[in-house]
């Protein structure tokens, strides 16, 4: 058997950690002093991978870590002892041990919750600490913001369960600005009627890429949510976070695997959805939707072969994708080819791609799959 890292590579990632340290360094610089850094490293740290990216996470300062799930923050434990960690989704009751064993923040929306949790904190002889959420007009998890207060007593009354933040979720940061405003007047007057909290002593926090554009900053909040901008991508095409002049730390390349020419007329790949209306020279790459290049991409996107846009022609195939490269005189086997990344001085975005594939960055880096190999470029770079 070989390694399949001693491989030569056909489709592949590149992660730049050195870029995600930078990106990381420059958001808290754009932000008042007092903010403190949650990096949202939920879903393999965005397609990023979890382990590398988060150590480097941790190396540039984060103050916290938000993960989805038990697995998640028990391979974020691995790496970094001691590392607070919040779990953003519900945790099941069978789960609930584990929130002691690696000493895990749980989100409450419940009372149930505070039961369960104060029960975990009880057994295990020291309390558990929650952050509260506070449901806004998310209508996701969350207590709703008219009855907040009550279960703000509830964990307040609970021994063995200790309030350690009060936070919402924003569901239109990027293109609802009224209605994120009255996410922000809901989640306030909550905290107004929460009586004897200590706002200062907690993390108090909303906002994600995307709210950091509306950041009041007055006010109670004193930390960030952040995943997407991290990794050196805009919530939106229009956002004025470009100002903060991140950089991609992901790209994704695949090789060509046969050059060959097809007269004009021809049919290409299953359905015969393209026909070339006239000779040309196609290549053939080594990825396919096997690989994490979407179907709907189908005749829609365009790589990058010697620093020229190739356009996808006919359904892209599990493990191949035939593109035209009749304007590359030097194609050739072997070539790389850029799905995701910059060629020379030509780039194509992951936002450009995921307007392609009809969906949004954050579901294109988690689509990339378990084949693609993740190479680090771990240089310090600072
Ligand atoms: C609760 C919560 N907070 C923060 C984030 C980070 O959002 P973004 O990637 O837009 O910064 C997410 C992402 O899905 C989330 O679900």
């Amino acid at each position: 058997m070989f390694a399949a890292s001693r491989l030569p590579l056909r489709c592949w990632a590149e992660i730049d950690l050195a870029a995600l340290e930078r990106n990381l360094r420059l958001i808290r610089a754009s932000l008042p002093s007092h903010m403190r850094y949650v990096a949202v490293v939920k879903a393999d740290a965005y397609g990023h991978g979890l382990p590398q990216a988060a150590a480097r996470l941790m190396h540039a300062g984060a103050d916290l870590f938000a993960v989805a799930n038990i697995a998640e923050a028990a391979a974020l434990r691995e790496i970094g002892p001691g590392w607070p960690i919040l779990l953003l989704s519900p945790i099941l009751p069978e789960e609930d041990p584990y929130l002691a064993e690696y000493d895990l923040i749980a989100t409450v929306s419940t009372s149930d919750e505070v039961q369960r949790f104060d029960a975990v904190g009880r057994a295990s002889g020291r309390p558990v600490t929650v952050h509260l959420k506070i449901d806004t007009g998310m209508g996701r998890l969350g207590v709703w913001h008219e009855q907040a207060e009550k279960l703000y007593d509830e964990i307040v009354a609970a021994k063995h369960v200790k309030l350690g933040g009060v936070f919402t979720h924003f569901c239109s940061p990027d293109d609802d600005l009224p209605f994120t405003a009255e996410q922000r007047r809901r989640f306030l007057a909550a905290l107004d009627r929460c009586r004897g909290i200590q706002l200062n002593q907690l993390f108090i926090h909303a906002d994600n890429s995307a709210g950091l554009e509306t950041l009041e900053k007055a006010g109670p909040f004193n930390a960030v949510r952040i995943g997407l901008l991290q990794f050196g991508i805009l919530p939106h095409s229009h956002s004025l976070l470009a100002q903060v002049k991140t950089e991609p730390v992901f790209s994704f390349r695949t090789r060509v695997g046969i050059v060959k020419m097809l007269p004009k007329g021809t049919t290409i790949s299953y359905g015969r959805t393209h026909t070339l209306a006239h000779d040309s020279k196609v290549a053939i790459l080594t990825a396919g939707y096997g690989d994490g290049i979407p179907r709907s991409v189908s005749n829609r996107a365009s790589v990058l072969i010697r620093g020229v846009r190739c356009p996808v022609l006919g359904r892209v195939t599990m493990d191949q994708t035939i593109v035209d490269v009749s304007d590359v005189p030097d194609a050739a086997r072997g070539d790389e080819s850029v799905i995701v990344g910059r060629q020379g001085s030509a780039e194509i975005s992951i936002s450009e791609f995921s307007v392609w594939a009809d969906t949004i960055p954050w579901e294109t880096l988690c689509s990339v799959t378990k084949r693609v190999p993740r190479l680090y470029k771990t240089s310090l770079g600072l």
